[in-house]
């Protein structure tokens, strides 16, 4: 959440000290957190997501050599570089595989190569798409600097491939949409069949109400386990159902013929019907937002969304369970555990007024639990990826 100016400097003196020269540009993509619609994106459904202030910002440059070469400042000293020939799904396979995973996926038109230099305030692996907000940024950039003609859409689907195809993490499009689509002061309200998008307003402030995020310091990792395990049922799922994709079941009642005796055919109708009732959570909260209800009515909303994650689709960890129990105790007008799952963050729609409370006893109960004092912070809904210099 460093100012944009300050933020501009950083990274140009970085990219300076680093590379030599200037950056052509710098551009910032954000991190995103998701106010409902969790696993619905790979299953065709809706999602309703909010860009985080917290950035990544690339300073960025073409290079003449045919080589690609990426710093950052966060804790990695070395220099990743290599020849824009031999960038290669799995080459580079540290955090360098998603920027380059970028540059691959446009790898035609940058036949001279590129520079590249991240700063980033946004938190790593506490699920709130530190790695969208990476892969947007560059995309961004290359747009300005090679390939005008991209829209908005182009972008998603560029961070997509990076992330999808040469990183191999198995994810949907939720967190590079939101990183690159969302606006100041609202929702956006995706339907990730289509890609239709709407923005929704969302001022909590004026109606006395605070966003809180909870890192649970547990952290997840995608491109293994349990996130494509998840996939795969859904797919599963959707297969015996005869559908396309569980978007198109909208009657839980349908859902029966899963369990067909087998302890698999239960699991895989308990997967479905998470897909199927946080579709219908996600309608239900657009439909309060837009008819100007008291925000507080989508509370308990968020809080049966945690309850279907927890239970239904088997993804949330004790710790994430315990801010959302302690929370709501103390409070919260509801909450729930927010991305990919096995880890990360969870959010809690709080008054104002009961921010201090709710911080208070999220922290006591962690102690209890053994655990260390966990990162909170309040945000409101930010913009979505910018050039800023
Ligand atoms: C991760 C993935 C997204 C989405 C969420 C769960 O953040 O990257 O595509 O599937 O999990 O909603």
């Amino acid at each position: 959440m460093t100012g944009d100016q300050e933020a501009v400097d950083r990274a140009r003196h970085a990219f300076t000290d680093t590379f030599g020269g200037q950056p052509a540009g710098v551009w910032a993509a954000p991190g995103r957190v998701n106010v409902i619609g969790e696993h619905t994106d790979y299953n065709g459904g809706f999602v309703l997501p909010i860009a985080l202030p917290h950035t990544t910002r690339a300073a960025v440059t073409r290079r003449t050599d045919g080589r690609v070469a990426f710093a950052s400042l966060q804790g990695e000293d070395a220099v990743v570089e290599l020849g824009l020939d031999e960038l290669a799904p799995g080459r580079p396979d540290d955090w360098a595989g998603y920027p380059a995973g970028v540059v691959w996926a446009l790898r035609e038109r940058l036949d001279g190569g590129l520079s590249v230099l991240v700063d980033s305030d946004v938190p790593v692996g506490a699920g709130l798409s530190s790695s969208a907000a990476l892969t947007c940024s560059v995309a961004l950039a290359l747009r300005d600097l090679v390939a005008p003609e991209l829209g908005p859409a182009d972008l998603v689907e560029l961070a997509r491939r990076a992330e999808n195809d040469f990183v191999g993490a198995p994810t949907g499009i939720l967190d590079q949409s939101a990183s690159v689509l969302c606006a100041d002061g609202h929702a956006l309200f995706l339907d990730t069949r289509d890609r239709t998008s709407q923005q929704v307003p969302l001022d909590l402030r004026s109606a006395g109400l605070a966003l809180l995020v909870v890192d649970s310091g547990v952290t997840h990792e995608h491109a293994g386990g349990g996130y494509g395990d998840r996939r795969q049922e859904c797919e599963e799922a959707a297969r015996r159902l005869g559908v396309d994709f569980l978007r198109e079941v909208e009657d839980v009642d349908r859902l029966a013929a899963l369990a067909d005796g087998t302890p698999e055919g239960q699991v895989l109708m308990r997967r479905a019907r998470h897909i199927v009732t946080e579709n219908a959570r996600v309608l239900e909260v657009v439909a309060a937002l837009r008819d100007g209800d008291d925000p507080r009515r989508i509370g308990p909303i968020l809080t049966a969304g945690h309850e279907s994650l927890r239970d239904d689709f088997e993804i949330s960890v004790p710790l994430l369970d315990a801010i959302v129990e302690s929370a709501v105790g103390a409070g919260a007008h509801g909450a729930r555990m927010v991305g990919g799952g096995f880890g990360g963050s969870a959010i809690a729609l709080v008054d104002t007024g009961a921010v201090d409370a709710v911080t208070a006893a999220v922290g006591t109960r962690f102690e209890r639990e053994g655990q260390p004092a966990p990162r909170t912070f309040v945000t409101v809904p930010s913009d979505g990826a910018r050039r800023l210099a």
